[in-house]
C-alpha cells in the first residue's frame, strides 16, 4: 500500500467469552476516506474504541505509522473521535469546547485562539464561538463537534454515526461537506455508520462488517457491482438474490433454465447464488423476455416504476424501470449476461481471489 497509516493483523476482541471481533485484518491508506458499514451489533464502534485506545484487543496487533501500539494510551494516538451523541461540554461556549483540547496541552492563549478560529471557520461556524453549546440547533452541535477534534490536527479523524441524529436533509448536505472537509485537511477519516447510501456517496473505501467479521471491503463501486456474498448483496442496495448451478464457466442455471453469463472459476454443477440488481432488469413482451411472469405491483417513483413480477415458478422479481406496465398483465423480463453476478455460498475475499486468479490463468 502507497502510504499505509494503520494496520489491524488478526484483531480479536472478547468480553468473557462473548467474541466481538474476530480476526479482524485490514490496512488504512493516509488521507483516505473509510467508511465501516454494518448492523446495529456487528462492531463498528468497538472497531473505533480499538483504533483510539479505550480498549485493548484480546489478541492481534494494531500498527500506527509502523508502529505496535496496543499498549500505547489513547491520549498519546494521533486520534481524535467524533462521538456519535457529540460528547459537548454544555457549560462551555462554543469556542471553549472546541479549545478544550488544546489548553490539556499547554499550547499558548494566542495560539489557541486562532487555531480555534480557523476549525470554527472551517465548519462553518465562524463567529460562533461566544454562543452557549445550549443555543445551538442540532446541526450546528454535530458541526461544533467536528471542530473540536480536527482543531487537534490528528492524523486519523474518527466518526462514530456522526450524522445519525440530523434530519435528512441536514445529514445529506452535512455528507457533502464532510467529503469536502476531508478532501481540504488530507486527513483520513474513519466513518461509521449504518446507513449504506450514505457509505455509498461518501467513501473511498467501504468496510463491510457483520457479526464481528468483515464481509468485503473495497470502493463503493467494486462492492455494488461485485458483493462477495449473499449478506453484502442483501445489505448494500436493492437486489434479486436467487439460488442457481453453475453448469460449468459462463453458464449458470437458474430455476432449471440455463443463461450465459460472465462468472468462472467454479466447480462444474456447484450450487451458487445468483444476484441481479432491479435495475438490471427490464420489462419487455412474453416473446422477448428470457423469464416470463405476472406483474404484481407497480409504483411510480419519479424516475423510474418500481414493478415486482412472479414467474412461472412463484420467485417474485424486483424490477426498476422506465417502462410503463399494468398489473395482472403477462410479461418478459430481459437482462444481459453481465447483469448476472454469480456468488458462491459464504465465499470471503481470500476464495474470491484465489477463484479470480486461477480463472485468469487459464484465459
Ligand atoms: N463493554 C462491553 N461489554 C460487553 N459487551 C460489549 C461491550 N461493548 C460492546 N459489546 C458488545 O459487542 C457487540 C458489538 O458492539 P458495537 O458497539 O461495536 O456495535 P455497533 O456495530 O457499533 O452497533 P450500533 O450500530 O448499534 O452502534 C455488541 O453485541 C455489544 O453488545
Ligand atoms: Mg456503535
Amino acid at each position: 500500500m502507497a502510504n499505509k497509516i494503520m494496520e489491524f493483523r488478526h484483531v480479536e476482541k472478547r468480553f468473557d467469552d462473548n467474541v466481538v471481533l474476530r480476526d479482524i485484518d485490514f490496512e488504512i491508506e493516509a488521507g483516505k476516506f473509510y467508511t465501516l458499514l454494518g448492523p446495529s451489533g456487528s462492531g463498528k464502534t468497538t472497531i473505533l474504541r480499538l483504533i483510539a485506545g479505550f480498549d485493548q484487543p484480546t489478541s492481534g496487533e494494531i500498527f500506527f505509522d509502523g508502529k505496535k501500539i496496543n499498549d500505547v494510551p489513547a491520549n498519546q494516538r494521533q486520534v481524535n473521535t467524533v462521538f456519535q451523541d457529540y460528547a459537548l461540554f454544555p457549560h462551555m461556549n462554543v469556542a471553549e469546547n472546541v479549545a478544550f483540547g488544546l489548553q490539556i496541552r499547554g499550547v499558548k492563549k494566542a495560539e489557541i485562539k486562532q487555531r480555534v478560529a480557523e476549525a470554527l471557520k472551517l465548519v462553518q461556524l465562524n463567529g460562533y464561538g461566544e454562543r452557549e453549546i445550549t443555543a445551538m440547533s442540532g446541526g450546528q452541535r454535530q458541526r461544533v463537534a467536528i471542530a473540536r477534534a480536527i482543531v487537534n490536527e490528528p492524523k486519523v479523524l474518527l466518526l462514530d454515526e456522526a450524522l445519525s441524529a440530523l434530519d435528512h436533509k441536514l445529514r445529506v448536505q452535512m455528507q457533502t461537506e464532510l467529503r469536502q472537509l476531508q478532501r481540504k485537511l488530507g486527513i483520513t477519516f474513519i466513518f461509521v455508520t449504518h446507513d449504506q447510501e450514505e457509505a455509498l456517496a461518501m467513501s473511498d473505501q467501504i468496510m463491510i462488517i457483520n457479526d464481528g467479521t468483515i464481509q468485503q471491503s473495497g470502493t463503493p463501486v467494486d462492492i455494488y457491482d461485485e458483493p462477495l456474498n449473499h449478506f453484502v448483496a442483501d445489505f448494500i442496495g436493492e437486489s434479486n438474490i436467487v439460488p442457481g448451478v453453475m453448469k460449468e464457466d459462463y453458464l449458470v442455471s437458474i430455476n432449471g433454465q440455463d443463461f450465459t453469463c460472465v462468472d468462472a472459476g467454479m466447480k462444474p454443477n456447484e450450487r451458487v447464488e445468483v444476484v441481479i440488481r432491479p435495475e438490471d432488469l427490464d420489462i419487455t413482451t412474453v416473446d422477448k423476455g428470457q423469464l416470463v411472469g405476472t406483474v404484481d405491483t407497480q409504483l411510480f417513483r419519479g424516475v423510474d416504476y418500481q414493478i415486482t413480477v412472479h414467474d412461472i415458478r412463484d420467485h417474485t422479481w424486483k424490477i426498476n424501470s422506465i417502462h410503463k406496465t399494468t398489473v395482472g398483465a403477462k410479461v418478459g423480463i430481459s437482462f444481459d449476461p453481465e447483469d448476472i453476478h454469480v456468488m458462491r455460498y459464504n465465499e470471503t475475499e481470500e476464495d474470491f481471489d484465489a477463484r479470480l486468479d486461477s480463472y485468469e490463468e487459464d484465459e
